[in-house]
């Protein structure tokens, strides 16, 4: 069934993507703009859940960006490590419930255990449901679950006849989370990068050039406006 096209976007996605030219524009290393980014992050945090955002998943680092520098790779991770125990606090007083999303075994002890720890520390919170995908691919995260559901059949545990889309989707790492609605790409790139394939395959995209160093709450509220007008079909047909 249609929805009414005047529903905001209950689970907005986002690409973050425009650090490094940001930071190259004005000649300086990388990871400048990837500290701007992560500045941003937490502007656009405080201010989603007064947009009317219940659930945020944000992009940090996906599958394929290992093929990075080693510098800009490790450069990264630091700055999770450092978010995570730095916004702790904050998350927690403003009941921010924060998830991760992506394959961990690939990340250093460390951060594993600041993810955890985060994850456990925010779980009884509900204001905003804030997930960030960290070696995060989707297709990889498709493989991960078809895996998973063999191994389930394989043991006897699970019928393969019985294997839908309920199933696949409970498998994946974004079981507990509903499907976005919403997804932006900052930067002015068209493309999905293995972002959410299998959840966002009826979310509506939105495509802005602006750098995500300088993607404000402001711009994030017009783009808001403008998925309220747009009609959502579903494969059905809107009546008159
Ligand atoms: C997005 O910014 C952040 C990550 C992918 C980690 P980029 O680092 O991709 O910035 P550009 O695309 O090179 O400008
Ligand atoms: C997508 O951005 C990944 C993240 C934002 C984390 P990229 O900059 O890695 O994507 P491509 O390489 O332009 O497709
Ligand atoms: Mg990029």
């Amino acid at each position: 069934m249609p929805s009414d096209t005047r529903t905001p976007p209950q689970h907005v996605a986002i690409i973050m993507d425009g650090n490094g030219r940001w930071a190259t524009a004005r000649g300086w290393p990388r990871l400048v703009g990837h500290r701007k980014g992560a500045e941003r992050v937490k502007q656009i945090v405080t201010a989603a859940p007064d947009l009317g955002i219940k659930w945020l998943t944000i992009y940090a680092f996906s599958t394929e960006n290992w093929k990075r520098s080693t510098e800009e790779v490790l450069g990264l991770m630091a700055l999770f490590s450092r978010y995570i125990e730095r916004e702790a606090d904050r998350m927690a007083a403003n009941s921010v419930r924060m998830r991760f999303i992506g394959d961990r075994t690939r990340l250093d002890d460390r951060l594993r255990g600041l993810m955890d720890g985060i994850e456990a520390r925010t779980a009884q919170h509900s204001r905003l449901n804030l997930t960030v995908a960290i070696n995060y691919g989707g297709r990889d995260e498709i493989v991960r679950a078809a895996r998973a559901l063999a191994a389930e059949a394989a043991a006897g545990r699970l019928d393969p006849a019985r294997i839908d889309e309920a199933a696949l989707g409970g498998a994946l790492d974004t079981a507990a989370l509903p499907d976005p609605d919403l997804v932006i790409r900052t930067s002015g790139e068209t493309r999905t990068s293995n972002f959410l394939p299998w959840q966002a395959a009826y979310a509506e995209y939105e495509f802005t050039p602006t750098l995500w160093p300088d993607f404000t709450p402001e711009e994030l509220a017009a783009i808001l406006a403008r998925f309220g007008t747009r009609e959502r079909r579903f494969g059905g047909v809107v009546s008159a």
